[in-house]
């Protein structure tokens, strides 16, 4: 089924719960029904120029309202192949991102299980390869379909068509574009564990090293670390970790031997935006609605009632500080919508 509705407010419909309103707010369970619609829509000239694709709303500030919103409720999940190693399964772009990985972790399909608890659908996951504990989209994303709504066609994006990268992907360079579908996951039924990340392997302790064990580890790191959107409203990480040219982080390091520093593409280290932000005494501050949390500075939090104007100006805020401290600018992670910015 299709709905148009008029005059929606977004407050549930984005994790900041910050308010806006859609002119029109389209949702669908049905991706063929969906896709004919945008496609005749076009055709005719109905579409507007510019129309937001919104999944959960867990990566996106609303700073002013979007007209025209299309929500894809897509849900399914099936395998579609498998072998004596792998197992391909598709998820459709309305499925909840968590119901999937415990679905996969249930069957011992192993691969997802780092990227726990994330908020937010499959459609979006391809957006920003999500990543987490030392694993990322990309190492499980085998192809993904979409509606390409200006041409009006569906097509298919291997892993390499996607250009991933840190927090990044084609998708996020052409928005309004292309409307994901599904995603096709090669998923292990032989466990290779990724214990890597900082703490993860402590958290283990004695446990036996299973896709279920690892996936209820990095669920009580998140719960410690980060705040429960549905509690108190926020993006997770406003900002990305920056990368730097080589020279620079060996020279930061210099300077600051506690600075975290990663490794990034080839010439450059990633340093950690935590840290750069406590350092210029933001972590735990508020200021009116807004605030950075406590326990992790990478987070902005809408304290109540906050506007996604207000939480824009801190984020500002920050960034300058940053800067001048630092001379780094920090790049915010989250989807900033100033309006219909999704050019079709
Ligand atoms: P939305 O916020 O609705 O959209 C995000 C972007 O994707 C927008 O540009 C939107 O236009 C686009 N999009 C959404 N669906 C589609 C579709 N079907 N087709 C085309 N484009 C689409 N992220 C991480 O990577 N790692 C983390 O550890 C992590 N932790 C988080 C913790 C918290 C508490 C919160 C609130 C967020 C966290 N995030 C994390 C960010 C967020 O959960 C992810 O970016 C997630 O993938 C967003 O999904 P969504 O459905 O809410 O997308
Ligand atoms: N740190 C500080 N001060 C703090 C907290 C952390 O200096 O108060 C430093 C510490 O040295 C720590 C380092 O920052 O070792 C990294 O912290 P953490 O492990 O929490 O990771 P992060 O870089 O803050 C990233 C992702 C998260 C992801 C975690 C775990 C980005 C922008 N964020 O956070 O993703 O869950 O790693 O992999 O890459 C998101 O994208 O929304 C998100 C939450």
């Amino acid at each position: 089924m299709i709905t148009f509705r008029r005059h929606i407010s977004l407050l549930p419909y984005n994790t900041f719960a910050v308010p806006a309103v859609a002119d029109t707010f389209i949702v669908s369970d049905n991706a063929a029904e969906l896709t004919h619609e945008l496609h005749e829509l076009r055709r005719k000239n109905r579409l507007p120029e510019t129309m937001l694709i919104l999944g959960g709303g867990s990566n996106v500030l609303f700073v002013s309202s979007p007209s025209w919103v299309v929500h894809p409720d897509f849900k399914g999940v099936k395998i579609e192949k498998e072998d004596e190693s792998t197992v391909w399964v598709r998820a459709y772009a309305g499925e909840t991102w968590d119901d999937f990985v415990a679905w996969c972790v249930e069957r011992d399909y192993s691969g997802m299980e780092n990227l726990s608890a994330i908020p937010g659908t499959v459609g979006a996951c391809p957006v920003q390869n999500i990543g987490a504990y030392g694993r990322e989209a990309k190492d499980v994303i085998e192809q993904v379909e979409v509606f390409d709504i200006t041409e009006g066609e569906m097509l298919s994006f291997s892993r390499k068509d996607c250009t991933f990268n840190y927090r990044d992907s084609f998708f996020k360079h052409h928005r309004g574009r292309y409307l994901i579908v599904s995603a096709l996951f090669g998923l292990s039924k032989t466990f290779t564990p990724q214990l890597s990340y900082a703490g993860l392997m402590e958290e283990m302790g004695n446990k036996p090293v299973t896709p279920a064990t690892v996936r209820e580890a990095v669920i009580s790191i998140r719960r410690r670390k980060l705040p429960d959107c549905t509690v108190l409203g926020n993006a997770g990480s406003f900002f990305k970790n920056p990368a730097v040219p080589v020279r620079k982080a060996g020279l930061l390091q210099q300077q600051y031997p506690s600075l975290p520093v990663y490794p990034a593409a080839k010439g450059y280290r990633k340093v950690s935006a935590a840290w750069l932000i406590e350092q210029c005494g933001w972590k735990g501050t508020r200021k009116g609605n807004v605030g950075c949390f406590g326990l992790q500075p990478l987070i902005l939090i809408n304290c109540g009632n906050a506007s996604g104007k207000e939480l824009m100006d801190f984020a500002n805020e920050i960034m300058d500080s940053v800067e001048k401290k630092f001379d780094i600018r920090l790049e915010p992670e989250v989807r900033i919508i100033h309006d219909s910015t999704d050019r079709v």
